[in-house]
């Protein structure tokens, strides 16, 4: 039997965007490593109730490097470093929406006036001040950015790094509103959300390897399939969490439509290791990636 290609699944340094674990994998997928029993199991995928909670991202700060993504540690081209500096200065106020532990505070905090850091979880926000005593300039600030009446002000700048991944519409809208409204007029959002193209792709390089292992084409096809549900408007299931996955022209049309002219949306691109264990040599570019988007409210 030839190998079969292994999706990640929960591997530390691997693309887990989700303070969850499979307790269930599609037939086409196999985990990489055994999922960690000190999470708690998400229920059955398939549905689109809100499964990323205050008590998920709470539950999960303490292993937080291990479990979730490191997006900044990733950017090698230095893109988010790049547009943080060109946007600094000595009376620039920013915030990190949806800060987690904190990775991206010390690079807004060394370089603006006060930094807002937001998130829904309690736990994240004191590991992260934990890490970051050396700054007085951060103020944390514990808020649901799907609800109102949050006690943060609209800033200059605002960073937000895969915190708009929720899959459920009834959250999604009110978190996008929510970030939209926390930039100020003139000031500028830098987004990373995750890509549906990229998840596209990634299916494809999994036929493809499917098929060079000589696989029969519809098995070969059958395996490589994402989980359709919801596929059209971009769910797609990481960890068996239904994640939203953003097109190019959806961010431009979505920003556009909230009154920001997009200024840049380049591409944070990963090695292939991030989306399957051990790929083989053949597979190179295109890599997979994630959407980074520069965009200035009018
Ligand atoms: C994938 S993590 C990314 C964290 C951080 N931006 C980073 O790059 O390391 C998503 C973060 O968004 C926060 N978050 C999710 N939903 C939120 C909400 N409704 N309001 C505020 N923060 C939220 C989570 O608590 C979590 O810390």
């Amino acid at each position: 039997m030839p190998d079969q290609p292994l999706i990640v699944e929960s591997v530390p340094g691997h693309r887990s965007l989700c303070a969850f674990h499979a307790d269930t994998l599609h037939d086409n997928v196999q985990p990489a490593a055994p999922p960690c029993s000190f999470i708690q199991l998400p229920a059955r995928c398939g549905t689109t109730t809100q499964r990323m909670n205050e008590r998920d991202w709470d539950n999960v700060a303490d292993v937080f490097e291990e479990e979730i993504f490191n997006v900044p540690a990733n950017d090698t081209k230095g893109i988010i470093t790049k547009w943080v500096k060109k946007l600094s200065g000595p009376d620039v106020v920013a915030t990190d929406l949806g800060c987690g532990v904190g990775r991206t505070l010390p690079l807004l905090a060394d370089r603006y006036a006060k930094v807002y850091a937001v998130d829904v979880s309690s736990q994240c926000l004191e590991v992260a001040e934990k890490t970051c005593p050396q700054y007085t300039n951060i103020r944390y600030v514990h808020a649901d950015l799907s609800k109102d009446r949050n006690s943060y002000p609209a800033t200059d700048v605002v960073l937000c790094i895969n915190t708009l991944l929720n899959a459920a519409i009834e959250v999604r809208e009110p978190l996008i509103e929510r970030t939209v409204r926390s930039v100020k007029r003139g000031g500028h959002l830098l987004l990373v959300v995750p890509s549906l193209n990229s998840a596209l792709l990634t299916a494809y390089r999994h036929l493809q390897w499917n098929l060079k292992d000589g696989m029969d084409p519809k098995e070969a096809q059958r395996k490589a399939a994402l989980n359709s549900n919801g596929l059209e408007h971009g769910t797609v299931y990481i960890d068996d969490v239904p994640t939203k996955h953003y097109l190019k022209e959806e961010l431009e049309a979505l920003l556009d439509a909230r009154g920001f002219n997009v200024l840049a949306v380049e591409k944070l691109e990963y090695p292939w290791t991030t989306e399957f264990d051990a790929p083989p040599k053949w597979m190179k570019a295109p890599f997979p990636w994630d959407w980074f988007v520069a965009a200035q409210r009018r």
